[in-house]
């Protein structure tokens, strides 16, 4: 058994993610640390909050609340969500906790000692109009690269490139629009990020499978010429730069989230006894560490969270496994949290249960392209797929069980050449659902779900047993023994996916959901003799207006 540390990206705490945070980092993740689990592995599964940067402090600024406060309702408010939505978390941190600021604080004087910090003047956009200096997204202009004409001050959204803000053109202030933007010499500090080109190129040579996606973002930054970063803003809520000269600056938010990820598992570690960081962040060989994001976020964890890291000279452990998502978008535009743009989670939540979205989500997820949402797709397929072809398999042979056999799991008797034949693909289904997890191949894994529920829908309508029950019981009761049993192996298939039903459905089994068991390929795992019931209706159909009339999105 080996263990897991697994993340996923930590969501900026200003206001409700929309479903494109949870198809992009959120769920996947959720659904790897859930299989892994059930494979008997040990697993460390973190996020939390990110709670510093210009775009917390510019909506606190809109909401009229002391940046603080923002974030601690706002902290609370999405960990709700998240536990709706069945996030299974060991732990849901904040980067602006005492843990983070330390080990951010520890981190740097260590890079400091090493010399991979230098100290420089810079140009800083400047608004006499706003009497202050404009960081990152305080300004926006027009991207250099690509001519996206509202191009934040730090990364521009559409291309993905990393800015300073002095490269934008016609830049202007983000708080009051004002067009006076100046640029003022100031001293900040930069990360030597342009000395780890080597060290990166021959640590990513090591790291195998990534996705297609996340290695060729990260060779074309490598390619392109890693340049120093500037690691301090003029802001005052931050990570305190603990340096003579710098007192009044604080971190850029993207030195200190993803410290956050560690500084997660340090306040994991004190919560309870027996539990110990180190052994998932400096342990070495046992652990596996697998990140989830978004392909915005790459450039961040396969080249400059690494390279923190490798120059702090702490004994941290690299990532393994980067899994990177494209966009996910809504009605064929971007989801947008700025133009009220899409469904929100919260949204999502009042209008239909968690896993009918965690299933479209994962069954649809922008890995190798963007998906479009539209709630016409969403609709069809979750009709499809979990009304009509989980949801009657269940009913079906549960509802038969219950009338012709009082509820009670009949013996299995003589099996025939039709169960040597699903037993056979179900082992083949199962084995592939399983390298398509490891694999972290979601589509491929829901695949391989759906096509275990068809298997036993197909079971159940060949083999008959209405027909069989009129004039041979003993056939009948071994129909109905394997249907039960091809039930329990779609459901504990479908955990990882759809958690709360999958666990409904174990209950009416007589199963325990205590820890749910990876499902293997044996059709005789529930005894002759147990009682069974039909659960609640799983999945009642959907149709588009009934969502729409019911929160106008
Ligand atoms: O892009 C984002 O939503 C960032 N808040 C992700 C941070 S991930 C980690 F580094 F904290
Ligand atoms: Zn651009």
């Amino acid at each position: 058994m080996s263990k897991f540390l697994i993340t996923s990206a930590l969501p900026y705490v200003n206001g409700v993610k929309h479903l494109g945070n949870l198809a992009g980092s959120l769920l996947p993740a959720d659904i790897h640390a859930r299989f892994r689990r059930q494979t008997g592995h040990e697993v460390l599964f973190l996020c939390g909050t990110d709670e510093h940067g210009t775009p917390v402090e510019l909506a606190a600024h809109a909401a009229g609340v002391p940046v603080a406060d923002y974030c601690a309702r706002q902290h609370t408010v999405q960990a709700d969500i998240y536990r709706r939505f069945g996030l299974s978390f060991d732990h849901f941190s904040r980067t602006s906790g005492e843990a983070n600021r330390q080990l951010t604080q520890d981190i740097f004087r260590c890079l400091d000692a090493a010399g991979f910090i230098a100290e420089r003047t810079i140009l800083q956009a400047y608004s006499p109009t706003d009497r202050r200096f404009l960081p990152d997204r305080y300004v926006v202009g027009t991207c250099p690269h690509c001519g996206h004409p509202s191009a934040r001050g730090d990364q521009c959204e559409s291309c993905t490139a990393l800015l300073d803000p002095e490269e934008l053109r016609s830049p202007c202030s983000a708080i009051s629009g004002a067009t006076d933007v100046e640029f003022r010499a100031t001293r900040h500090l930069f990360l030597k990020l342009s000395a780890f080109d080597g060290r990166l190129r021959d640590w990513l040579a090591t790291r195998r499978g990534w996705p297609t996606l996340v290695r060729s973002i990260a060779l074309k930054w490598l390619d392109e010429g890693l340049r120093d970063r500037c690691i301090t803003r003029d802001l005052e809520w931050g990570v305190p730069v603990p340096k003579a000269g710098f007192e009044d600056k604080v971190f850029y938010v993207w030195f200190d989230a993803p410290i956050g990820y560690i500084a997660a598992a340090i306040e994991w570690s004190k919560a309870a006894s027996g539990r110990d960081w180190r052994d998932w962040w400096q342990s070495g060989e046992d652990v596996t560490y697998v990140q989830f994001l978004a392909k915005d976020n790459v450039p961040f964890h396969a080249l400059s969270f690494p390279a923190t890291l490798l120059g702090s000279r702490l004994p941290f452990k690299l990532v393994d496994t980067i899994k990177g998502f494209n966009w996910l978008t809504f009605e064929g535009g971007k989801f947008s949290t700025s133009a009220s743009h899409g469904i929100f989670t919260d949204t999502a939540l009042a209008l239909l249960p968690a896993d009918t979205w965690r299933w479209w989500l994962a069954a649809n997820a922008p890995e190798s392209a963007d998906t479009d949402f539209t709630l016409a797709r969403f609709v069809d397929g979750v009709n499809k797929d979990l009304a009509d072809i989980f949801g009657n398999l269940v009913n079906r042979c549960l509802a038969f069980a219950v009338a012709r056999f009082e509820g009670i799991v009949p013996g299995a008797g003589q099996l025939g050449p039709l169960e040597r034949q699903v037993a056979s693909a179900l082992d083949a289904h199962l084995a592939r659902l399983r390298r398509h997890h490891e694999s972290l191949a979601l589509r491929k894994a829901a695949e391989e779900v759906r096509a275990i529920w068809r298997l036993a829908n197909a079971y159940l309508t060949e083999a008959a047993p209405w027909s069989a029950i009129k004039d041979d019981p003993a056939r009948a009761a071994t129909i109905v023994n394997t249907g039960i049993n091809l039930v329990r192996i779609s459901a504990l298939a479908a955990w990882p996916f759809i958690p709360s039903s999958a666990e409904k459905v174990l209950c009416s089994l007589g199963e325990t959901t205590d820890s749910v068991p990876w499902p293997q390929g044996a059709l005789s795992a529930i005894p002759a003799g147990r009682r069974i019931a039909v659960p609640p209706l799983l999945f009642p159909k959907i149709a588009v207006a009934d969502l729409i009339a019911a929160q106008p999105i």
